[in-house]
């Protein structure tokens, strides 16, 4: 089924392990399609069952899709294979999914109840990232030039950015993106603060890899948006040259990690590194009459954050994140449990196989 749903309530669920910018993409294109958007998140035992064990627990995988701007509620322990009552419970009238087969246990399709209940839609799987793909980064310490992106070939990627750039209706002009060029940052995609007139105000500024867009990333931001609920953040995301180690995500999968999240209000691709000189004066002095005042901020974040999520169809705010989700505990868990790791990428190739066959075998008949 295909078209826009106005007054609509969608429906989208996964596992969403190692959030990265296909699940956004799902999302955005989901956002799009409706009004609001309820993201179910499935437990790690069900997800361990299916497809093998996630790197990330439910919590943490809960937490990418509630600083993702695109997302009106957070659901957790949705069931892995789809249930349209449970569906119907959070008043939902439609199931969003990638356009790939994705198969249970038994290999059974999962959507196939709401497929005959006429109220399956199907968006775009975005290819070039996966779960898989980011752990095989990490299993098999693939070098960065395999995967690098430098700043003058993000440019090619310029609608993805913009699309990426959107309000959290999904369509509106909203984030900023800014890219170093020779002449100091040059604007790329026109978001809020392109309106000189209104918005000639300071924001924060915060800078770094974003290597892996972790549990700490966001709880950082979301510490900073509300020790400042009045300012903008601005983030820098160096270059994967720049970066203190080698970055798991390259610049453009960084870049769009950061776009999606709620907190951030611009991003500016490629700035100076602070270690060689003082960024906030370059900056100031570049962003005259956009930004009048850069500052670093100075907030606390605490070792546990409280996020709200839908637990028996009531928001409630008891969802409890511990502030232990920084990328060296990422890889950390992926290299102490390696083998179970090798086995789940085993398993997901030979699923692919097969799920690859049932689509041709859909395409032919
Ligand atoms: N999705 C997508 N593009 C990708 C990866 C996922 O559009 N590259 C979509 C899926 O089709 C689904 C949603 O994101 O609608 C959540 O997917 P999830 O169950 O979390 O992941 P997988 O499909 O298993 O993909 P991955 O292995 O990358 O996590």
């Amino acid at each position: 089924m295909t078209g826009t749903f106005h007054n609509s309530r969608l429906w989208l669920d996964g596992c969403l392990d190692f959030f990265h910018y296909g699940h956004s993409n799902a999302i955005l294109q989901a956002k799009q399609l409706g009004d609001q958007l309820v993201v179910g998140v499935h437990s790690d035992e069900e997800i361990t069952l299916h497809k093998g064990p996630p790197v990330q627990n439910l919590s943490e995988r809960c937490l990418a899709a509630i600083t993702c701007k695109w997302v009106n509620e957070v659901v957790p322990y949705a069931p892995y294979v789809f249930d349209l009552a449970w569906m119907r419970k959070y008043d939902c009238q439609f199931v969003v999914h990638g356009d790939d087969i994705s198969t249970d246990a038994e290999g059974n399709d999962c959507y196939r109840h709401a497929k005959a209940a006429n109220q399956y839609l199907e968006v775009k799987r975005t290819q070039g990232v996966s779960t898989t793909e980011l752990l095989d980064r990490l299993l098999n310490s693939l070098p960065l030039s395999t995967y690098t992106i430098s700043p003058s070939n993000i440019r090619t990627y310029e609608p993805l950015l913009k699309r990426f750039a959107s309000a959290p209706n999904g369509t509106d002009p909203y984030t900023n993106i800014f890219i170093q060029s020779s002449n100091g940052p040059e604007e790329l995609v026109s978001g809020i603060f392109s309106d000189k007139v209104k918005l000639r105000k300071s924001a924060i500024y915060l800078d770094g890899d974003w290597s892996l867009f972790t549990g700490t990333h966001m709880t950082a931001l979301k510490a900073c948006a509300e020790a400042f609920p009045d300012l903008p953040i601005v983030v820098g995301v160096f270059s994967d040259d720049k970066c203190s180690e080698k970055p798991v995500l390259n610049l453009l999968e960084r870049t769009l990690n950061l776009l999606q999240c709620k907190y951030v209000s611009a991003v500016i691709i490629d700035p100076p590194s602070a270690r060689s000189f003082d960024t906030l004066k370059y900056l100031k002095a570049k962003f005259d009459g956009l930004i009048d005042n850069f500052s670093y901020p100075k907030f606390s974040v605490k070792e546990q954050a409280t996020f709200q999520v839908t637990l028996n169809r009531k928001p409630t705010d008891s969802f409890q994140i511990l502030d232990k989700q920084g990328s060296d505990t990422i890889k950390q868990r992926i290299v102490s449990r390696k083998h179970e790791y090798e086995e789940r990428q085993r398993r997901k190739l030979n699923k692919n196989g097969t799920e690859n066959t049932t689509i041709r075998a859909c395409v032919a008949s």
